[in-house]
């Protein structure tokens, strides 16, 4: 699995302690993300996460700002993203298997690293269900989607 992470200036500590504990479980992670001392408006590196996403480069992602929400809100403007901006494990593995999420946010000043690496750990471990009821639901949003986005 491939896993693509993205942070603003608020986040880059929080990014690399991610990055290092999911190479450490041998996960393959491409980083787009921004430096310590460097700046970022969370818009764009929503975007270098969400493209990678949409051409099948990677087929997870994580963003990390100060919050979690301006990246969830950028995330989720882009066609087939659907961004979860979680603060608890049960939320991130409920998205997952609920919601089919293709990109976690969270927040660098919400959570610490702890509950961090466990946010990350749950995303990418639980699998989407599949239920019907779900692929329904589902099939709903890409509808919206369809819809607004001309
Ligand atoms: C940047 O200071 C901050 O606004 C950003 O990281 C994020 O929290 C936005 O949602």
């Amino acid at each position: 699995m491939k896993i693509v992470i993205g942070n603003d200036h608020a986040a880059p500590e929080l990014k690399l302690a991610c990055v290092k504990h999911l190479e450490e479980q041998g996960y393959e992670v491409i980083d787009t993300g921004v430096g310590v001392g460097e700046k970022c408006d969370y818009p764009d590196a929503a975007r270098r996460v969400c493209t990678l996403i949409q051409q099948g480069k990677a087929d997870l992602g994580i963003l990390i700002c100060g919050t979690g929400i301006g990246m969830s809100m950028s995330a989720n403007k882009f066609k087939g993203i659907r961004a979860a901006c979680c603060s608890e494990v049960f939320s991130a593995r409920l998205t997952r298997e609920h919601n089919n999420a293709n990109v976690l946010c969270f927040g660098a000043r919400v959570v610490g690293e702890g509950t961090a690496l466990d946010l990350v750990d749950i995303f990418v471990k639980t699998p989407y269900s599949g239920d019907e009821r779900h692929e329904k639901r589902i099939a709903k949003i890409t509808e919206i989607e369809k819809e607004e986005v001309k």
